[in-house]
């Protein structure tokens, strides 16, 4: 989908005044400002309710464009950026002079990338700057894949919403830290793994193996209202009848070996088998049974492979423990 040029330029200026506009990326949308307006990129926090020690991304229109925004661009930067760039991997690297401490949490390291997405890269070219861009949705809650839910969350917080359509990818970026000897992977997301590893030549460590202190990502993340409980694939369907019986309404991830199948259950999503389909669905999963009602959903982990291990890394943190109100 492609908005209209007059949005497109409705929307540069809004960035140039200073404000809020939603915006549509191949992985979800993002909450952007003009990453050079400090105050801008303070008014970010305070509509995501985002603790301001926390980083964000500045989106970029291309790799050629990096001069100002990093000190310097390490050679497997490089070569991550030419086979990924545009598309769903965010770089660490060391900041430069273009970007307020507002926008990095105070860290000397900040993250880029440049958007697979047509609407996005259009609003990059016409704004000229770089664009600081979250999530666009309440801290710690799920991430929007339409603008509709961007409406629905942020409603007027946010000073324009440009519709792209739904994202393609579903899942954030693959955030890669590069300010190493060795670049790691802090967060899983659209782009895998094992393409980053074909690129690179040798093995790349993941956070549940690396020991790298990721700012911003805590237990309870990504979480819709109702409580998930991970189980094994083949204890899905008892589990959630067992609870449904107990007086939860009880939302189940229906894995693909049991598609067809009957459950006693509030409401059922059925996974799809392919992961590019699960990633793309994932949040409007979640989303789709807090609306139907469920105060319970029972899922398991998709094999850590490919985009199952973003998919999997999002599952556990919305079933992390959530802070004690
Ligand atoms: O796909 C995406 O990455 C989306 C779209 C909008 O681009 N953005 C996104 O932003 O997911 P956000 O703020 O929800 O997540 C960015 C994460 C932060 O939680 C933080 O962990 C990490 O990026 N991050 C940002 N700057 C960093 C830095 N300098 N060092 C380490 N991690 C950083
Ligand atoms: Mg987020």
């Amino acid at each position: 989908m492609t908005a209209r040029t007059s949005d497109i330029e409705k929307a540069a200026g809004v960035l140039r005044a200073g404000g809020l506009v939603a915006l549509p990326t191949e992985t979800v949308y993002g909450l952007g400002a003009n990453a050079e307006d400090p105050a801008a990129v303070a008014r970010i926090f305070q509509v995501k309710g985002r603790p301001p020690a926390h980083p964000l991304i500045v989106h970029i229109g291309g790799a050629e464009q990096l001069d100002g925004w990093v000190q310097d661009v390490p050679q497997a930067a490089r070569l991550l950026a030419e086979h990924f760039w545009p598309g769903p991997l965010t770089l660490v690297m060391r900041r430069g002079s273009r970007v307020p401490l507002e926008a990095t949490g105070g860290l000397e390291t900040v993250a880029v990338r440049v958007p697979d997405h047509p609407v996005a890269l259009a609003l990059l070219s016409a704004f000229g700057g770089g664009v600081t861009a979250p999530s666009a949705n309440r801290f710690g809650a799920v991430s929007p894949v339409t603008a509709g839910h961007v409406r629905a969350e942020l409603g007027d917080a946010v000073d324009f919403v440009l519709d792209g359509g739904p994202c393609e990818v579903g899942v954030e970026s693959t955030i890669v830290d590069v300010t190493g000897d060795v670049p790691c992977i802090l967060r899983p997301g659209g782009v895998t793994r094992e393409d980053l590893e074909a690129v690179l030549g040798h093995p790349i460590a993941v956070p549940s193996t690396s020991r790298v202190r990721v700012p911003g990502q805590h237990a309870s993340h990504y979480a819709p209202r109702a409580r998930v409980v991970l189980v094994e694939p083949e204890k899905v369907v008892v589990e959630a009848e067992l609870a449904q019986e107990l007086g939860h309404q009880v939302g189940v991830f229906l894995p693909p070996s049991f598609v067809g199948a009957a459950v006693k259950a509030h409401a059922v999503v059925a996974v799809p088998g392919s992961m590019a389909a699960y990633a793309r669905g994932l949040y409007g999963f979640l989303r789709e049974l807090d609306q139907q009602g469920c105060d319970l959903i029972v899922a398991s982990l998709p094999a850590e492979e490919g985009l199952g291990l973003a998919i999997a890394n999002r599952l556990r943190r919305a079933a992390g423990p959530r802070p004690t109100v």
